[in-house]
């Protein structure tokens, strides 16, 4: 069976290595040992893949510009999986990156037929007070879709370069789907790339944390910002050829002036490329970053395709997958902190049939939904996570106490989640909000 990414369908997700060969995903684990102060989701293998995030983590070195972006459909309740985008945002912010959230009304209205008003309670009520009390910065950016005119402005230039047969091919979109649903891809199109407007600082790289469903989306944002470029430069037989694409003549020869300023005596000009015959494969990044300068000052965007990073999702309770629509299913960050307990009391866990049986064989933390969530959400300690799989593997731990550790732990960590709200309501206007 293919592997299945729909971001508006039900994810089923089998073999994530699936997804490096099927979609050209990168693994992340080459990338990693690059990266000085990991996050747990990256030690952890929970961040499992990645696209272009290579010039994301140069810059965080370099200490040059780059932002992190993501979104939310403000559509049902917050929950651990929207927390986990959530910390990868404040992470990103904490390492020196400009930081955008979109709550994405636009979306959810044309998709799900949710009311402007109720968008707008469920994106500060559920997404927005919870992505502050994890520790957001004001010196970033929250924004709802619909009140963003760069973004919405931005949308109708990429809807230009998007043609309706590739949205087809990638959603299975048809004469059927409503035309504000197909606008609602567009903007998350221009969510994504407008961190690298003039206005917000110019071409940089930015970074996507997503779930995998969220793939195709970011495949055709990297098109679409590729599709925008009025240059080409690439390596040809060796030496640095540059297309104008949409450049026109002018640009072209403006081009070939800047080639020939930056030292390269053997420019030849054509119609509409340029082969740079003394600037070799080595040379390519350096003629890519002049030719992005010179594109921005004539008007153009020189979007740099965006990042990407790919987290495993998380085990519903139940078993099966986690859903919002399913509350015994997750764990919401605005639920009763003793009924999650009572939740996670129920989980469905790796342990056996008996007591007898778990001592005899050991209990399978691999497939248990409460060693997930310490390892997803409960846990900061490597060294003790190591400690409850062997303890689990060689049946010394029991489930019972097990769970209640887990179960308490969550209680603990709401009820401190939702002081922070609390806090985090008062401060909204330092957002602008
Ligand atoms: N479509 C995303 C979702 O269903 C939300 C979203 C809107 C988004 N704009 C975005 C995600 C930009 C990442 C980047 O949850
Ligand atoms: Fe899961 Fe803990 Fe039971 Fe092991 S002992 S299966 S980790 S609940």
């Amino acid at each position: 069976m293919a592997t299945k990414l729909d971001p508006w369908g039900a994810v089923s997700i089998d073999d994530y290595s699936k997804l490096f060969e099927e979609f050209g995903i990168s693994s992340f684990d080459d990338i990693l040992p690059q990266i000085d102060d990991p996050h747990p989701y990256m030690k952890r293998h929970i961040i499992f893949g990645h696209r272009d995030y290579q010039k994301v983590v140069e810059a965080m070195k370099e200490k040059t510009p780059f932002a992190v972006m993501s979104g939310f459909m403000p559509s049902g309740r917050v929950h651990l999986g929207g927390k986990m985008v959530m910390e990868e945002i404040i992470w990103h912010q904490k390492h020196g990156g400009d930081a955008f959230v979109a709550i994405a009304d636009m979306e959810a209205h044309s998709v799900r037929g949710i009311s402007w008003d109720r968008c707008k309670e469920m994106g500060i009520e559920e997404y927005i007070l919870s992505l502050i009390a994890l520790g957001f910065e004001p010196s970033g950016t929250i924004y709802f879709q619909s009140k963003r005119q760069a973004v919405r402005d931005l949308a109708f230039e990429l809807a230009s370069a998007a043609r309706f047969s590739e949205l087809a091919a990638i959603y299975g979109f048809s004469g059927e789907t409503n035309v504000a649903h197909m606008v609602s891809v567009m903007v998350q199109s221009a969510d994504i790339l407008h961190p690298q407007l003039s206005d917000n600082g110019g071409p940089k790289p930015v970074v996507i944390p997503v779930g995998s469903d969220q793939d195709a989306h970011i495949r055709l944002t990297r098109d679409l910002a590729g599709r925008m470029r009025k240059f080409l430069v690439e390596e040809r037989e060796g030496r640095v050829s540059l297309r104008g694409k949409a450049a026109g003549t002018e640009l072209i020869e403006a081009a070939a002036a800047r080639l020939r300023e930056m030292g390269y005596r053997k420019v030849k000009r054509y119609e509409e490329h340029i082969d740079v015959f003394d600037a070799m494969a080595k040379d390519l990044g350096r003629v890519e970053e002049e030719m992005r300068s010179l594109e921005v000052e004539a008007g153009g965007y020189g979007f740099v395709p965006p990042a990407s990073l790919y987290h495993r999702f998380m085990t519903g309770l139940t078993g099966g997958k986690m859903s919002s629509s399913r509350p015994e299913s997750h764990i919401a960050l605005t639920e009763d902190p003793e009924e999650a307990r009572e939740k996670v009391m129920k989980a469905v866990t790796g342990g056996r049939q008996s007591l007898a049986e778990q001592k005899k064989l050991g209990g399978e933390p691999d497939k248990c939904t409460v060693y997930e969530l310490l390892i997803f959400h409960l846990s900061e300690d490597d060294g003790e996570l190591a400690e409850v799989y062997d303890e689990c593997k060689s049946g010394a731990k029991t489930c019972g106490t097990c769970k209640k550790e887990a179960a308490e732990r969550i209680r603990d960590f709401l009820v401190d989640h939702q002081q922070e709200r609390e806090i985090a309501r008062e401060r909204l206007a330092e957002y602008g909000l």
